[in-house]
């Protein structure tokens, strides 16, 4: 069951002189530059709900409102109209020092810039929220060293901030925002500063961590790659408004209008899309229970020189070859057991493109994809893959078989044959599902 961490309805922001004016033009009508004279109209009807768990991504242009809502979120900025409720709290009119609370207990922010005080130590920084809860000296700094621990920086703590690299000092942030112990997380261009390789690290360090601790994060960047790695559901922002909600693969493979198709246009596909997203129906199949002729006839009418077997409700067993199946077939023996050799090479459903080329490449046949059950799938060829990763050069796959086929003429002559001899039943591939 999911539970809700966060919601939003209908939020609005407007920054200048009459900004509940405003709102109530832009809520019968009105476009963002018909209320310039009013103000800047930062955050316009804006609802989402961020569940208990999950990385939440709004993702937007410079400018589109981004910071406007998480500021509202944790009540860095008033809210000019609509509600936010956090853990069952209203924020929207509530009193500084209520707001002061909440950040305190319930939401902590991580920011761009990493936000550290730079005469203090390390470890100062981390606990820092624990002393504005008036936490002894003692049991902050054990606290502080435990959540140091947890994102890699274990032993820094009576390091100064300038003595580490940028990396390592939003390292520190987090660890800052980790131990308030907070359910939420905001996160605003937290990795927005660093290096590219720096920040791909980071992304992946978040993801484990958040795989361990669960904490809700609402994670703001204008890089949809990001927001497509990071996010469980992302939130595109255009000019104030969010125009789509959705899963990466929603967003990716039904945009909602073409602001955001053009927005995805060059994402990496290869780390969003998984192999479920692209995989087609395997053929051949052949049951473990089926006698090597129905294999052979099985892999001849689909052109195809080894097929997978699989054994009861669909799980992979492993494969056969045309060749081994000949050899079967004209020894006269009856069941398939004796030839089938392991699959190398099998991924489960939900493994990103990217982590799919070199297990393509190393399968003699089109790459097995398996469930939770090691039930056999689908089966991805090495040029959907290719062609998967979308628009780019043509191209034109060297498709390597296991071995030479054995020639078709031989396939039917050794089928005819054996005919007469041994009076196998041929299962078909429906039959045996
Ligand atoms: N304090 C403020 N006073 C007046 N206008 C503001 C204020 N803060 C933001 N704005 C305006 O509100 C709009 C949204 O700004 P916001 O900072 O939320 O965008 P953003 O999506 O976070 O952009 P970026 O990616 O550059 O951080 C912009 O037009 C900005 O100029
Ligand atoms: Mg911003």
């Amino acid at each position: 069951m999911t539970e809700t961490a966060l919601e939003a309805r209908h939020l609005f922001k407007v920054f200048g002189r009459n900004p509940k004016q405003a709102v109530q033009k832009l809520k019968s009508g009105a476009s963002r530059t018909d209320v310039q004279d009013a103000g800047t109209a930062a955050v316009i009807d804006a609802s989402f709900t961020v569940n208990k768990g999950e990385i939440f991504v709004i993702m937007g242009l410079s400018g589109s409102g981004k910071s406007t809502i998480i500021r509202m979120l944790n009540g860095l900025h008033d809210i000019t109209d609509g509600s936010v409720v956090v853990g069952g709290d209203e924020i929207a009119g509530v009193p500084a020092s209520r707001l002061r609370e909440i950040r305190r207990d319930n939401v902590s922010m991580v920011f761009q810039h990493f936000a550290l005080l730079p005469h203090r130590t390390v470890a100062d920084n981390v606990a820092y929220p624990l002393e504005l809860k008036g936490v002894s000296k003692t049991a902050r700094r054990a606290k502080a060293d435990e959540v140091l621990a947890m994102v890699g920086l274990d032993g820094w703590g009576d390091k100064l901030p300038s003595e580490l690299s940028g990396g390592m000092q939003q390292r520190v942030g987090i660890a800052r925002a980790l131990a308030a112990d907070t359910e939420i997380l905001l996160m605003d261009e937290a990795f927005s500063a660093l290096d590219p390789l720096i920040r791909r690290e980071m992304q992946e360090q978040l993801v484990e961590l958040q795989e361990k601790l669960q904490k809700t994060i609402v994670f703001i960047t204008h890089d949809l790659n990001e927001a497509m790695f990071l996010g469980d559901r992302i939130a595109v922002m255009r000019d104030g408004r969010i125009v789509q909600i959705g899963t990466p693969e929603d967003i990716l493979t039904d945009p909602a209008n073409d602001y955001v198709e053009q927005f995805v246009q060059d994402v990496d596909r290869a780390r969003v899309l998984t192999a479920s997203n692209v995989m087609e129906r395997p053929r051949p199949v052949v049951a473990e229970s089926a006698g090597p002729r129905t294999a052979l006839r099985q892999m001849r009418d689909a052109y195809m020189s080894a097929a997978y077997v699989t054994g009861k409700d669909r799980k992979l067993l492993g494969m056969v070859t045309d060749r081994d199946a000949v050899k079967l077939v004209r020894k006269g023996e009856a069941a398939l057991g004796s030839v089938i050799k392991p699959v190398p090479q099998s991924v489960s459903e939900d493994e990103v493109l990217m982590n799919l080329f070199v297990p393509a490449v190393e399968s003699p046949l089109p790459l097995a994809v398996v469930d939770a059950e090691g039930r056999l799938v689908g089966v991805i060829p090495r040029i959907t893959l290719l062609a998967a990763l979308g628009p780019g050069p043509n191209s034109t796959e060297e498709i390597t078989l296991p071995h030479l086929p054995v020639p078709q003429a031989e396939i039917d002559a050794v089928l005819g044959e054996a005919d007469a001899a041994t009076g196998e039943a041929a299962a078909t591939e429906e039959e045996v599902r």
